[in-house]
């Protein structure tokens, strides 16, 4: 019997995609790459599932060349580019790596937060710039991030454990969200429920964890950075687009805040350029989740929802993180 065919779109870990090679035809691009919307819909013409990265839009057009797809694995927890609509549409099943990554980029979240605090780069440039010449002591003074007020715009699972780091640095925790948490979860995070107005005014350092939806496009413009302190960082680790990045680059020229730890952009890989000529900025190219444990916890999800969608593994007929599971129902 013919073994259904998976393609997936970017390299990793060899041994967790053999996991997938008793029960499909594996085809995996070797090298890390763009596609454009030709070429997934080539590349999917055959394939009746994928495995693909967070820079493959999937959507209708996509689809129209795929006619035997049944299944989608994103490598990623935010699954915007995946058009949702129209894989449920013909009845294709998605699935995307939400919990395995939280505390890595919580983390992350907090490592970009402490540098551009602390001008962590604009530090070390200096000095690999072989200007460290003598010592200077009112060089190089950033903010505290210790008994400060952070901010957290959007507190689903990846906000709360950003939250529950702040308890050993005796830092304030304030929150705005689509919902307010429940009382026992805000007692847990320690974390009080503001108005957006509020976080933006009250936050010391503001940290930006909400998905990319159209309505968020730009939750972060000038009137936004406008009404933030002064002394403020910024934080953005949840997806380009959420900031108005020119919006940004002028407001952290003019002085409007402090500075800012960036690892998601409009357009990327594409950066703005004014961005790349600030010297209070941290720029990181989307790692947040990148750390090796998690990277192998992500690709092994991705794996085991293919696997469950064609009946295989621990999980048979129920990918433990499909998005859209009324497809399953659709399929029996
Ligand atoms: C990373 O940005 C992800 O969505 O997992």
């Amino acid at each position: 019997m013919t073994k259904p065919k998976v393609w997936i779109s970017r390299p990793f870990f060899p041994d967790i995609i053999d996991r997938l090679r008793d029960h499909f035809d594996v085809r995996a691009e070797s090298e890390e790459r763009a596609f454009s919307a030709a070429e997934l819909a080539e590349r999917l013409a055959d394939s009746d599932a994928a495995i693909v990265g967070l820079a493959d839009r999937i959507d209708g057009k996509v689809l129209e060349g795929a006619p035997k797809l049944r299944f989608v694995a994103n490598l990623g927890v935010g699954y915007n580019n995946l058009d949702i609509e129209a894989l449920t549409r013909r009845s294709i099943g998605a699935s995307n790596t939400p919990d395995v990554l939280n505390e890595t980029v919580a983390d992350y979240a907090w490592a970009l937060m402490l540098a551009a605090a602390r001008r962590v780069g604009e530090a070390e440039r200096w000095l690999r710039d072989g200007q460290w010449h003598g010592s200077r002591f009112e060089g190089w003074l950033g903010a505290d991030v210790h008994g400060k007020t952070i901010g957290i715009l959007g507190m689903g699972r990846i906000g709360q454990a950003i939250a529950r780091r702040a308890a050993g640095f005796r830092a304030r925790v304030i929150y705005h969200n689509r919902s307010r948490l429940d009382a026992a979860l805000e007692r847990e995070c320690a974390a009080t429920y503001v108005e957006k107005a509020s976080l933006l005014a009250q936050s010391d350092h503001l940290i930006l964890v909400l998905p990319y939806t159209p309505e968020n496009r730009h939750a972060i413009g000038e009137a936004e950075l406008k009404a933030m302190k002064p002394t403020a960082v910024l934080v953005n680790i949840a997806r380009g687009g959420i900031v108005d990045d020119a919006a940004l680059a002028r407001a952290l020229a003019a002085g409007t805040i402090a500075s800012a730890g960036v690892d998601v952009f409009e357009g990327e890989p594409s950066v703005h350029p004014d961005l790349l000529k600030i010297e209070n900025i941290v720029l990181s190219p989307h790692i947040a989740s990148a750390s090796r444990d998690t990277r192998r916890d992500m690709a092994a999800l991705a794996v085991d929802n293919v696997l469950a969608a064609f009946g295989h593994g621990p999980h048979a007929g129920r990918p433990p993180t499909i998005i859209n599971p009324g497809v399953l129902a659709d399929a029996s």
